[in-house]
């Protein structure tokens, strides 16, 4: 067939409108950000201690993007000790030297730099970033992320008329040293002395609004171990997104944070003009902590007023419902302009079943955590380093299995084998009476299914493989399991952990070793040129070969 004139040259137009579209996309936007992370004075709950600010800030400041952005993070270590941040939820897609846990990165030396070189390639959404060595992030350090959509994509619900951080968690005001030198002698933490909003205490926390207009509050749960309530007096919420996915929009009076945790609400101030009370309470705890922010009207003419609302305590069910009632919205887009629907994660095979059990026990008289029976130990060198350069000896594929042992615990550097483009189920098995909540870095998973009791084959038979929602930390709750599917298409070393900070300190994490024997900078950028080098990497060479 030949080709008319006039179709010809539409094709060459199409042709040469892709060729500038591939330019474009070589160059996404650049944004930089110096930081300088300082000790500082706090009191949050009215007793003087030392913090982890950032730019003199506590929280630390907000990073804000838009899709594809490359984020260039200069860090300046000002603290007297090493210290790294990392990015909850962010996924450094090819790139897990750049994460910033322990086994992929450098720490950053007392008094030296290090510049992270990120792109929140492909996200959209609500995350937050935070220290990741010692026990800092009891100090601070910690501060929002927002990943926004590129300007022609679009965003299944009106602008709003503002964009609201809320960092809320669990605070003591026991010193960050003492803290973790409780857990190095082998003791538990005693029961935190508060909630923070935003780095304050009770009734210190202000949010301005204007009145008949919606905002959006992006919720993250930054503390160190307990599930939090949110509610805001007289208002609904109206869930919109959770950790990079937009959600079908239900309205809530209060919501479930489990510690890690990210979501988006809408709220309208379609109240009177007065100051309303914003609320954090802890659940399933004895002992219920509580505090309160103020929701100040612009034009309110009455102080906050009556009784602060009341949440639920230790309903589990109320939560589990909750749980199975956040759902991807499949016909809003995500990150790219197609729907969120059009993968169809429910018809793919799975390649590999995977169940981790968590466990608490004494190891040589010292309280540790588990996975598997195995409690992570650090290496003398980052594993991402020691696989990157060869180096002997420092990890062991296969140093933890990929089903409970039922061994008694014992310490070891863990590392899990995966391979690259797999696609795998995940059942996390809580037998304990805490909730557990797991964090997967590189990784967004789909939440197929949770419930009580023991995970069985059968309990597939009420997966939701339609429209689970997708993120990347996930709760467990007491005696129950939770089941996710995750398509392994992000090679790289990445941490699999609690959340739940005094047990990943002690042990309760490992990483995933995602791999492809074919080495090619299409699956897997090369160690960045400005990496610091610690351990037996010590000398090596960033330049490649
Ligand atoms: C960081 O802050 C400290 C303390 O305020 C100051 O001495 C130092 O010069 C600052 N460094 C940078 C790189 O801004
Ligand atoms: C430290 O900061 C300087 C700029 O002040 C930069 O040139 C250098 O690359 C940074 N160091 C690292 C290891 O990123
Ligand atoms: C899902 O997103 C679509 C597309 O933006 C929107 O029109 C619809 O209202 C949303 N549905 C729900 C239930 O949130
Ligand atoms: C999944 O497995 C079934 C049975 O083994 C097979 O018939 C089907 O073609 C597979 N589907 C895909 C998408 O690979």
């Amino acid at each position: 067939m030949m080709l008319t004139g006039s179709s010809f040259l539409q094709r060459s137009v199409t042709l040469l409108v892709l060729a500038v579209v591939v330019v474009v996309q070589a160059e996404d936007p650049y944004r930089f950000f110096n930081w300088n992370v300082t000790y500082g004075d706090i009191s949050p709950l009215g007793v003087r201690q030392q913090g982890i600010l950032i730019n003199g800030q506590f929280p630390g400041p907000d990073l804000y993007s838009v899709t594809n952005d490359n984020l260039i993070i200069n860090v300046y270590n000002n603290l007297d000790e090493p210290f790294l941040l990392s990015w909850n939820g962010v996924q450094q897609r090819k790139n897990s030297f750049e994460d910033g846990v322990y086994g992929t990165t450098c720490p950053i030396p007392p008094g030296k730099n290090f510049t992270y070189i990120l792109q929140v390639k492909d996200q959209i959404g609500s995350f937050y970033y935070f220290p990741s060595l010692s026990f800092h992030k009891a100090a601070g350090g910690f501060g929002g992320i927002k990943i926004l959509s590129r300007p022609r994509i679009p965003v299944p619900f009106p602008d709003p008329a503002g964009d609201l951080t809320v960092l809320i968690g669990d605070w003591f005001k026991t010193d960050h040293r003492q803290l973790k030198a409780k857990l190095d002698g082998g003791h538990k933490l005693p029961f935190p002395d508060g909630i923070l909003i935003n780095g304050h205490g009770p009734n210190d926390a202000y949010f301005t609004v204007e009145q008949g207009k919606t905002y959006r509050f992006r919720i993250s749960n930054v503390g160190l171990q307990n599930t939090l309530n949110f509610r805001i007096q007289g208002h609904k919420m109206t869930l919109v997104e959770v950790e990079g996915t937009h959600t079908v929009q239900t309205i809530y009076e209060s919501l479930d944070v489990h510690v890690g945790q990210s979501y988006s609400v809408l709220v309208t101030m379609d109240q009177a003009a007065q100051d309303f009370y914003v609320v954090a309470s802890t659940r399933f705890t004895n002992k219920i902590l509580t505090t309160t922010a103020t929701l100040h009207y612009s034009n309110s003419n009455k102080a906050v007023s009556g009784p602060i609302p009341g949440g639920p305590t230790y309903q589990i069910d109320w939560s589990l419902n909750q749980a199975r009632s956040i759902r991807t919205n499949l016909t809003a887009s995500g990150p790219r302009p197609n729907p969120q629907g059009s993968y169809h994660y429910g018809l793919i095979n799975i390649t590999r079943t995977i169940k981790l059990a968590s466990s608490a026990d004494q190891v040589n008289g010292k309280q540790r955590y588990a996975v598997n029976s195995v409690s992570f130990v650090p290496a003398d060198t980052p594993l991402k380093l020691a696989d990157y350069f060869n180096i002997e000896g420092v990890f062991r594929v296969g140093s933890i299995s990929v089903n409970p042992t039922g061994k008694n615990m014992y310490l070891d550097t863990s590392v899990m084998g995966a391979d690259y483009r797999a696609f795998v189920e995940i059942v996390f098995e809580n037998h304990e009476s805490i909730v557990q909540s797991w964090h997967i870095d590189g990784y967004a998973f789909w939440v197929v299914g949770m419930d009580g009791g023991l995970w069985t084959p059968d309990s597939r038979k009420q997966y939701n493989l339609n429209d689970a929602i997708s993120r990347s930390t996930t709760q467990v709750y007491p005696r129950s399991w939770t089941a996710i599917y995750m398509a392994l298409d992000n090679v790289g070393m990445w941490n699999v952990r609690t959340e739940y900070w005094a047990r990943q300190y002690l042990g309760q994490q490992f990483y995933l070793r995602v791999y492809t024997p074919v080495k090619s900078v299409r699956d897997e950028y090369p160690i960045p040129k400005n990496a610091l080098l610690c351990g037996r990497a010590i000398g090596k060479s960033t330049i490649p070969l």
